[in-house]
């Protein structure tokens, strides 16, 4: 198999990556932001009303929005006064510069105008999962002090009102008749009786624009809060990683509940101004093709547990759809396996580019480029402007293919300022400094690619579930023959991620095959089928530190034949 794959397209946005990499600098960016003359600074004006503004982008949309009942298109100009109007009504309901507004909706055209009408009041936004159940939403709703929040009235049971006590208003999306309750207003309502006029709140680039939450390898979830600056980020990445161009329509397949959804399925394709499409539901893989192909998406930023259901299905798409829209498509949020690369290239004419970031970087980090060869299997290089470095437990940089922690230099645009209400938590990132870690295990090789190698943390995702490596270890230490357990993620072709398990035998057992197999009988008898380790490897003693955890970056080694 080839392991290297010519760019994809030499006619790209960024074309000579290192050339980018000697002469880049942040302060040029800024540049193409009106702010940087008038000083007048939201990232709403940015991504919408200048558009508004552009007779030869007004008209272009800025929601292609579709589901199984409803269709809806709306330009930058309608966007502008959508917006405004939203504005209006937290307005009205006393929200001021800094409180916390939170919508909780499934993907719907009112969520993508409550973002932007957040944004224009300088309240600070966070856009919460559909799926979240009532302890997770009042957990967050609490730690934030959310003042009003956005939901429809079936969600609204999961909204524990009256033990939210910094909770005034909630606002409920939806036609018909909704039985409003003391403290709920009706969107529909309320944004019929609202100006179109609004007079955008002017921000310090500092000042927040919003919080998502993450939850965090252990504990209470983390509000991870981003600010007006990020903007600078998205614009270059969407331009160079997204090679988006005046004429594109783009197609994020996330959520704004997630970040992937909040940054590059909002923010970034509104600030470059081009069609961004959005359909709501749940993944189907015929509905989203057909929407690829009547839509004539051309850039497509979706995750490998989509590419991997649509690959074991080609032939049928195949048959079914047109999919030669797409110019570009990238991948994000879990390993994307080279198989589906090499699959990529062949069924749509375009690997698919895999890109490496988190909450917490606010912006993609490392990509693979369509002007620059792929490596698959790699998350590829750091964005120009990024520093990116393999380190030891200390902070110490190691040698190409050596194991380490992911670490970005601190200082970009858009990385986190903060964990709300949680200084502690926000420091552990950098107790390396200058470097923020990310936990995420990885290598450089000699070429400067990067290859992620799952997280440092006890949590592997498995078939798109995350499963806690300590529970496996548990179960295993019931077996009788088993002294010490380890467990880790090991990268496999085909299934992105599979557990893989070291164990320490207890005096007077020998390692075998029929062992391995009994242990695995076990597991599957007494646990779970999910939890049964694929591998099992036998060593003389499991790895643990000082504080008696399980040394996973050694494992790892172990797991990927690196030296630990
Ligand atoms: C994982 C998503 C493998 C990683 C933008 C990271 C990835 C976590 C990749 C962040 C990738 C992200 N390959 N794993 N290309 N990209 N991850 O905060 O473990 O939802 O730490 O942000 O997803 O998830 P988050």
């Amino acid at each position: 198999m080839e392991n290297v794959l010519p760019p994809a397209n030499p006619e790209a946005n960024l074309r000579d990556y290192s050339k980018a990499c000697q002469s880049f600098d942040w302060k040029e960016v800024e540049q193409e932001f009106s702010w940087h003359l008038t000083g007048k600074v939201n990232i709403a004006y940015e991504a919408i009303d200048r558009h508004a503004e552009d007779p030869t982008r007004c008209h272009r949309y800025c929601l292609i929005y579709e589901d199984e009942n409803r269709r809806e298109r709306i330009t930058y100009h309608q966007m502008r006064d959508l917006s405004n109007k939203f504005a209006n009504v937290l307005k009205k309901l006393g929200v001021e510069k800094g409180d916390r507004v939170f919508i909780f909706l499934p993907r719907c055209p009112e969520y993508y105008i409550a973002m932007a009408g957040c944004a224009k009041v300088g309240a600070i936004l966070s856009p919460l999962f559909e799926d979240l159940m009532e302890m997770a939403v009042r957990e967050r709703l609490r730690d934030s002090g959310a003042k009003v929040l956005v939901t429809t009235p079936k969600m609204a049971a999961r909204v524990p009102f009256t033990e939210l006590p910094d909770l005034r208003n909630i606002i409920l999306v939806g036609s018909g008749n909704i039985v409003l309750r003391p403290g709920e207003v009706s969107w529909e309502e309320e944004i019929a009786r609202a100006s179109y006029d609004f007079e955008i709140e002017w921000m310090d680039l500092e000042d927040p624009l919003y919080i998502i939450y993450t939850s965090g390898s252990t504990g209470k979830p983390k509000g991870v809060l981003h600010v007006h600056r990020d903007m600078v980020g998205y614009l270059i990445t969407a331009r160079w990683v997204l090679d988006l161009r005046d004429d594109d329509r783009l197609w994020t397949t996330s959520e704004p509940g997630w970040i992937t959804g909040t940054v590059y399925g909002v923010f970034a394709p509104w600030l470059c101004g081009v069609d961004n499409f959005v359909r709501g539901g749940r993944f189907g893989l015929e509905g989203w093709c057909r929407s690829i192909e009547s839509h004539r998406i051309t850039v497509w930023y979706s995750s490998p547990t989509v590419f991997m259901r649509m690959m074991e299905q080609e032939k049928e798409i195949a048959e079914q759809c047109d999919l030669s829209s797409l110019r570009h498509i990238l991948s994000v949020g879990g390993p994307l396996p080279p198989e589906v690369v090499f699959w990529a290239r062949r069924f749509f004419k375009t690997p698919i580019h895999d890109t490496w970031w988190m909450t917490e970087t606010g912006m993609i980090m490392i990509a693979n480029y369509p002007g620059m060869p792929i490596k698959p299997g790699s998350i590829g290089k750091p964005f120009p402007g990024i520093e990116a470095a393999i380190v030891d437990d200390h902070g110490k940089e190691v040698p190409p293919l050596t194991l380490g922690d992911l670490a970005i230099k601190k200082g970009w645009p858009a990385m986190m300022r903060g964990i709300w209400r949680d200084e502690k938590r926000y420091q552990e990132y950098f107790s390396h400094e200058p470097w923020y870690i990310s936990g995420d295990l990885a290598y450089m090789d000699d070429d400067g690619y990067f290859y992620f190698q799952g997280r440092e943390d006890y949590q592997i995702k498995v078939d798109g579930a995350m499963i806690s490596t300590t529970e496996v270890e548990e179960a295993l230490r019931g077996y009788p023959a088993v002294a010490d357990a380890g467990v880790v993620g090991q990268p496999d072709p085909i299934r992105g991620t599979v557990i893989m398990a070291f164990i320490a035998l207890k005096p007077g057992f020998s390692p075998s095959g029929e062992l391995q197999e009994e242990i695995r009988e076990f597991m599957r008898r007494y646990f779970s089928r999910r939890l049964v380790p694929k591998e099992i490897e036998f060593r003389p003693e499991i790895p643990r530190g000082e504080d008696g955890a399980v040394v996973r970056r050694v494992l790892k080694a172990w797991a990927l034949g690196l030296p630990d």
